[in-house]
């Protein structure tokens, strides 16, 4: 059997290099096979998903998240991952194929660990590894020869070399010999119907050529289609270049609603009719600013590390300027709506519809929304909201519950904002009974309502 794994991988036989490939061999064969039993660390947007693929491909899979109510609901089969089909998750863990725990107990039973845990920003909007560190440090005591370990947390270039391998190598195994490390940032999009897990490419760097062996060959058992790159550290700037991209190109748009609204312009027509051009440009919208785990804090990520290297990234910089001024621009925009009618802000009542950082999902963190929220609060306005995802905001730091949106509701308010754009709204139903509304989604589109001013 060795000597056809051998073959297979184009490897030669010399006698002393073979004692060295011991363990890649070992853990090759028990990847192409399956046997290899899987650990995912982080049972969140990224890691629950993943854990489900690998489960649905054959592979004994363990979850480690250190949150035991989520541990007791996923052991019961229970889904709390918008993305993921419930009967999927049921069926992988009534067949036995999926378990979760809340310690790395028996960590060292395992061949190949995932790591999918959060990569915060700390105040002064640099990265915050707490979690990365924490992890690293936990299953440096469960290492042992022939596993691979793969970073998916998306963090600056060199956070894998630089933070985890010296960790990791502590107790004396050597990562490409002993063990083996890689990067593959995920790009799982919430609420996307088309690309998911599976489907969606993925971008793999190892932290040598024998990391980068292993960790490929493990994901093409997994996803459809797995993209090499040279190193773990540009595995990791391809992530952060990625969102980078989208926080600069959604800051441009945000810009030309500014200027549009100076120049009375609208600035969806604009760039609906931009858009119809078929090459050279593609579309990205303007809104009440960028939310989700993401777009807000990955560049800033890379704009740290930067510095490093006595660089700045003008472009970050910038971006995260227009982007983060946006739910102040809503703020304005409804208090200039407000003044016209007559209303002060702090004797008004305004709805936002819509608390999720963007349409169709239920995850708040970082949503513009929140921080608009906040703003009006700050002056004493009364906020009400509504999203059908999201009944209650406690836990996004907001004493307030989502409200039915009844027509009731609607004529009591001074102002409806739209702050998220859900599908499951009847747009229709809130311009026909609400007295003003600020659309900062377009939502409203094909209204023509004249109680609307979009953003
Ligand atoms: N959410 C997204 O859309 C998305 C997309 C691509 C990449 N990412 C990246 O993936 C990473 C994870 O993001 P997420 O959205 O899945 O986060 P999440 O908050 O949804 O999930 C992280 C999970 O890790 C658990 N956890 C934290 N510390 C732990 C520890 N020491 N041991 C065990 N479990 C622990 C948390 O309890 C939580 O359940 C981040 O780096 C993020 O930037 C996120």
């Amino acid at each position: 059997m060795r000597g056809g794994q051998r073959m297979r991988f184009g490897l030669t036989p010399k006698k002393q290099w073979r004692i060295d490939m011991t363990e890649q061999l070992d853990l090759l064969h028990k990847i192409t096979t399956r046997v290899a039993k899987v650990g995912v660390v982080g049972m969140g947007y990224v890691g629950l998903p993943f854990a489900l693929e690998a489960a649905q491909a054959g592979f004994q899979v363990v979850g480690i998240e250190r949150d035991q109510r989520r541990v007791d609901q996923l052991n019961r089969g229970e889904n709390y991952i918008d993305d993921i089909r419930d009967e999927d998750l049921h069926a992988v863990v009534r067949a036995g194929k999926f378990t979760v725990q809340a310690d790395f107990e028996k960590a060292e039973d395992l061949d190949v660990i995932v790591i999918a845990v959060p990569t915060p920003l700390t105040r002064h909007l640099t990265p915050d590894l707490q979690y990365i560190v924490e992890v690293t440090k936990s299953l440096s005591g469960h290492l042992r020869p022939g596993q691979l370990i793969s970073l998916e947390s998306t963090t600056y270039p060199g956070t894998t070399e630089e933070v985890m391998l010296p960790l990791l190598e502590k107790r004396g195994l050597k990562a490409e010999k002993d063990f083996f490390l890689a990067h593959s940032p995920e790009r799982v999009d919430p609420g996307n119907k088309r690309w998911k897990t599976k489907n969606t490419t993925k971008v793999v760097g190892g932290v040598g050529p024998n990391s980068l062996e292993v960790a490929k060959l493990f994901y093409e058992q997994i996803v459809e289609g797995v993209v090499p790159v040279t190193s773990a550290k540009a595995a990791e700037l391809v992530k952060v270049f990625e969102n980078t991209f989208r926080a600069v190109n959604i800051a441009l748009v945000n810009e030309m609603a500014l200027l549009c609204d100076r120049m009375g312009l609208n600035v969806w027509e604009v760039l609906d009719a931009a858009f119809t051009k078929p090459f050279g440009i593609m579309p990205f919208y303007p809104g009440p600013g960028v939310g989700g785990h993401c777009i807000p804090l990955d560049p800033h990520y890379l704009e740290w590390k930067a510095r490093e290297y006595n660089f700045f990234t003008h472009f970050i910089t910038l971006a995260g300027e227009v982007n983060r001024k946006m739910p102040e621009f809503v703020r304005e925009k409804a208090y200039r709506l407000l003044n016209r009618v007559g209303k002060a802000p702090s004797r008004s009542k305004i709805l936002l519809l819509g608390l999720a950082y963007k349409g169709d999902i239920s995850d708040w963190r970082e949503s513009p929304a929140l921080e608009v929220a906040r703003l009006l609060m700050q002056d004493k306005v009364e906020v009400h909201y509504h999203d059908p995802y999201i009944p209650d905001a406690r836990a996004a730091g907001l004493d307030l519950h989502s409200e039915p949106l009844t027509e009731d509701l609607l004529r009591r308010m001074d102002l409806v904002i739209i702050t998220t754009a859900h599908k499951v709204i009847d747009y229709g139903f809130v311009v026909a009974h609400a007295r003003w509304v600020l659309d900062t989604r377009n939502a409203t589109k094909d209204l023509n309502g004249d109680n609307v001013i979009v953003l």
